[in-house]
């Protein structure tokens, strides 16, 4: 347990929520990816507040991969699955440079190809839908961890909250399809 436990020693981020609102879904709007993106919510303010949280959360992600495998070597079929067709060393920078992209809070066609590419993949390996949803509820529950340690102001940390856990919901949709 304590997971959720906030030690005093930890240092509240000084987040710029001046930040200046950049377009961050950035598609024809004849693309068929706006109702997807519409359904949920996910606007340029949303998009905004991941990037103003970049910077701050990067040394962080590497403790969120930790956690990610050690949940996966657990599973024995996983396991196996990840030895014959990579090595933990190599999954974990994949996974954490592809966590801190998705807070460049950017929405555009490379976004969506890299998607369709992690869908490929997986199917490959032949992956569960189960466990990559299991996975990512586990990079989920680390982020929320991380952003309620550092997140001071409650609203701001709902906010924070909201954008991850849209833009992550927007991913698996796509992942999944
Ligand atoms: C590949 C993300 C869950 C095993 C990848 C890639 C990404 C990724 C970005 C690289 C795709 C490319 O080549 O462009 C994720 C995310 C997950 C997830 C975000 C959920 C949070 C899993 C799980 C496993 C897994 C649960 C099971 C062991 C693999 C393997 C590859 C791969 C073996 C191929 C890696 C390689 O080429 O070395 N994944 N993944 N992933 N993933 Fe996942």
């Amino acid at each position: 347990g304590g997971a959720l436990a906030q030690p005093s020693h930890v240092k509240h981020w000084d987040i710029d929520t001046e930040f200046i609102m950049e377009q961050g879904i950035r598609l024809p709007e004849s693309h068929p990816i706006h109702k997807q993106i519409g359904m949920i919510g996910i606007t340029d303010s949303d998009l905004s507040l991941l990037r103003a949280i970049k910077p701050h959360l990067l040394p962080h992600i590497a403790s969120i991969t930790d956690i990610f495998y050690a949940t996966i070597l657990d599973v024995t079929s996983l396991s196996e699955m990840i030895q014959s067709h990579s090595t933990i060393e190599r999954l974990k920078k994949t996974l954490e440079q592809h966590i801190s992209e998705i807070f460049d809070g950017v929405i555009d066609e490379a976004f969506l190809k890299k998607r369709f590419k992690i869908a490929e993949v997986h199917h490959r390996i032949g992956l569960d839908s189960k466990w990559y949803m299991g996975a990512f509820q586990n990079v989920q529950n680390g982020l929320i961890d991380i952003i309620h340690q550092h997140i001071g102001d409650s609203q701001l940390q709902i906010r924070m909250v909201m954008a991850i856990m849209k833009i992550m919901n927007l991913e698996q949709q796509i992942v999944l399809e």
